[in-house]
């Protein structure tokens, strides 16, 4: 099912099929009869639609968001990041059932990916009633780089995933929420404030069973978290962030704070801006 969803191209096509997948998950657990979490090989690189055209972060245009047109953009840019986070999370489930895990990991996952799967129709709805699309624009091809480079490690994906990248989010929406209102676009204010709400839970999840797999090994996650964010972000992570939503998903100050400064920017993490 995870496959099936990773190798649709269409954006609406894919969550559709993103959302049908996971209420058979969900109804079958209800049941009492979970479904086999089986076998599968997901592809390395996930289908995508022929639009957007995919460029480099640098060469991708920066538009201020006093106007109309730099608030289409953003929300063309916040639509291909939920893209990605509906294949993201079909990968984590797809692409390591080699590690045995409880069956909440993929109850977990599949929230998630049911959950993004609508923050894209949000804003592709948002887009559309502004005589836009996604794929109008240009988007940047840097996204999926941390889906290769964690390919084949649980603990380095979920630190670099949930708890680095979806973690920013929550620094940055409540910036974005307020552009929106400030514009008087209600609609577009309104699916940013269900993404904001629901993204605590996706960070928190990430925690979870970052934790679980340090605990299950007598390793200490902060120390491990510390070692494979180096490793696999290169880059610094960039104050101010949301202390207050990072508690809320379990993430504490000494996990990312030591990693705030210590290196000068790198490219790519502008993308997360
Ligand atoms: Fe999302
Ligand atoms: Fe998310």
């Amino acid at each position: 099912m995870a496959v099936e969803v990773l190798t649709t191209a269409n954006g609406r096509a894919k969550t559709a099929l993103s959302h049908a997948h996971a209420a058979r998950w969900r109804e079958a657990r209800a049941a009492g009869t979970p479904l086999p979490i089986g076998r599968a090989n997901p592809p390395m690189q996930p289908s995508r639609p022929e639009r957007p055209e995919l460029l480099p972060p640098r060469d991708v245009p920066r538009r201020r968001t006093g106007s109309p047109q730099g608030r289409i953009a953003l929300l063309h840019a916040l639509a291909h990041i939920e893209l990605n986070a509906v294949d993201l999370h079909w990968d984590i489930i797809a692409r390591f059932t080699d590690t045995e895990m409880p069956l909440g990991f993929y109850d977990d996952w599949v929230k998630s990916a049911d959950e993004e799967s609508k923050h894209f129709n949000l804003l592709c709805d948002c887009l559309e009633a502004v005589g836009s699309h996604y794929g109008a624009l240009p988007a940047h091809a840097f996204m999926w780089r941390a889906a290769e480079d964690t390919a084949d490690d649980l603990l380095g994906r979920l630190a670099v995933v949930p708890m680095v990248l979806e973690a920013r989010g929550l620094d940055v929406t409540p910036g974005m929420i307020e552009i929106f209102t400030k514009a008087d676009e209600p609609a577009a204010t309104d699916a940013l404030k269900v993404i904001y709400a629901e993204e605590v839970g996706h960070v928190a999840y990430g925690v979870k069973w970052f934790n679980w797999l340090c605990g299950r090994d007598g390793l200490d996650p902060k120390e491990v978290f510390h070692g494979l964010v180096r490793r696999y972000f290169r880059g610094a992570l960039k104050p101010p962030f949301n202390e207050e939503k990072r508690a809320e998903a379990g993430l504490p100050p000494d996990f990312y704070w030591p990693l705030a400064e210590e290196v000068a920017e790198a490219p790519g993490t502008a993308a997360f801006r």
